[in-house]
């Protein structure tokens, strides 16, 4: 965005392109024009950016329905890529691109990057996966805008990963976090230093990771570790994203996305500095503009910092279908993460095993120790996590401590929960 722009031209801004997007919705997507009819509100009733409380929300339950078209808004011959959700939880739900579309993207990719502490003439070595899936694709052309050179390995071949940051001499990394300690594994097996690596920027998400698991990342690679969003409904990645000057959360580009936060249970509007659940509106998206877009994703509004026209979201917890009720207890992996983290001896390698043996839930926290761990240091953190989970999470759970890389491990999106029940 022009960097001229101040805080009133941006809601300005924002006022102008969320009527066209509501206008462009509802005359051409015969699902949103349903459901405004069904809530009573038409396009001109929004005057106001508060006005956009009216509208009614899309969930990923009415993405589905209309697989696999049934979101585009321009002609099918005006679109220029397709992507797709992964699928994991249910039917995919496939996105289209207008050629603009996939130009404001890689604006906006170059735009994090650049947030991230990336320059134009910096290598980037991308292995987020490259196909349906929009982080590789997303993330290469956005390192292309900026201007730097791309070096598009894309997921798996962990020992390939390596060598080529090794002989290659990338600036930037741009991976899911759980992958990036897989290869910080891989340049140790290799009997390379991850810390004498090139590498001076890591651009992560995709998954949930915390505060811990930065320190980790940043300690075993010398590196500046910044968190980045998205999500293939409301574009890819580069909806937010963390600057590298302040490392305080996401800043969400608004002159492209307008963010809310509801109460996840009922829906209701909440202040900013709350927490609750994202809520997106497209601002610019010509394919499948999106209305009050219910992410699942748990966060909270702050002001903005290094950039003070843009909010922030905090780093976000988990997605409100991640978090497991044990016992009637609330407990999302990253909390488990955080644990982990703080427990000498225990690597942040770990799977959450639920079971229901009798009546009752039950779940194992199955982590790996570093390789530099004695037994003794292992039975003492087993009993210390499990300790620290009951003190500061409130849930009773069982710890088991394995060897060095016996978990899986996967090249893309983590999965942490294994469920048994
Ligand atoms: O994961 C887009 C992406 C690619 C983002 C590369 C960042 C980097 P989806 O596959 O549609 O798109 O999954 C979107 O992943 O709703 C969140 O639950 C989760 N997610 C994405 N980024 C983060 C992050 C891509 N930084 C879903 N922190 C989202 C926590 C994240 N969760």
């Amino acid at each position: 965005m022009e960097g001229t722009m101040d805080i009133d031209e941006l809601r300005a801004l924002q006022l102008d392109r969320l009527r066209w997007t509501l206008r462009h919705a509802y005359d051409n997507v015969p699902a949103h024009r349903r459901r405004f009819d069904a809530a009573g509100v038409h396009p001109d009733d929004c005057r106001t950016l508060d006005d956009l409380a009216l509208f009614p929300f899309t969930t990923k339950d009415d993405l589905r329905a209309a697989y696999p078209y049934g979101t585009l808004a321009v002609p099918h011959d005006q679109v220029r890529r397709f992507h797709a959700s992964s699928g994991t939880t249910g039917q995919p739900t496939v996105v289209g691109h207008t050629a603009r579309d996939l130009d404001v993207w890689a604006d906006l990719v170059a735009r994090s990057i650049r947030a991230a502490g990336g320059r134009p003439g910096d290598k980037v070595h991308v292995a987020y996966g490259y196909g349906l899936f929009t982080g590789g694709l997303g993330a290469h052309y956005g390192a292309e805008r900026l201007g730097c050179a791309v070096i598009p390995a894309s997921g798996g071949q962990s020992a390939r990963q390596v060598r080529l940051i090794h002989d290659l001499r990338p600036d930037v990394v741009m991976v899911t976090p759980s992958y990036m300690l897989a290869l910080v594994d891989e340049f140790e097996r290799q009997g390379l230093d991850p810390r004498a690596s090139s590498l001076r920027v890591g651009i992560f998400g995709a998954e949930p990771w915390t505060e811990g698991m930065r320190r980790e990342i940043e300690e075993r690679l010398d590196l500046d570790a910044v968190d980045i969003y998205g999500l293939s409904e409301i574009m890819g990645p580069g909806v937010a994203q963390e600057f590298a000057t302040t490392k305080d959360g996401l800043h969400v580009w608004e002159d492209h996305f307008l963010p809310e936060i509801v109460d996840p249970v009922t829906g209701a509007p909440l202040p900013d500095g709350e927490d609750g659940e994202l809520v997106l509106t497209t601002l610019t998206r010509e394919a499948a503009p999106m209305v009050r877009y219910r992410t699942r994703d748990l966060t909270r509004l702050m002001p903005g910092t290094a950039d003070p026209r843009f909010r922030r979201i905090r780093r976000i917890t988990g997605r409100d279908d991640d978090m497991i009720i044990l016992r009637g207890v609330n407990v999302f992996p990253t909390q488990v993460e955080e644990a982990v983290l703080g427990v000498p001896g225990l690597a942040p390698h770990f799977q959450l095993h639920l079971t229901r043996p009798g009546r009752l839930d039950e779940m194992t926290v199955r982590v790996e120790a570093r390789p530099d761990a004695a037994g003794h240091v292992r039975l003492a953190a087993a009993e210390r996590l499990v300790r620290e989970l009951k003190d500061g999470v409130g849930v009773s759970v069982s710890a088991q401590v394995v060897d060095p890389g016996t978990l899986e491990r996967s090249a893309g999106k983590l999965r942490r929960v294994i469920d048994d029940r």
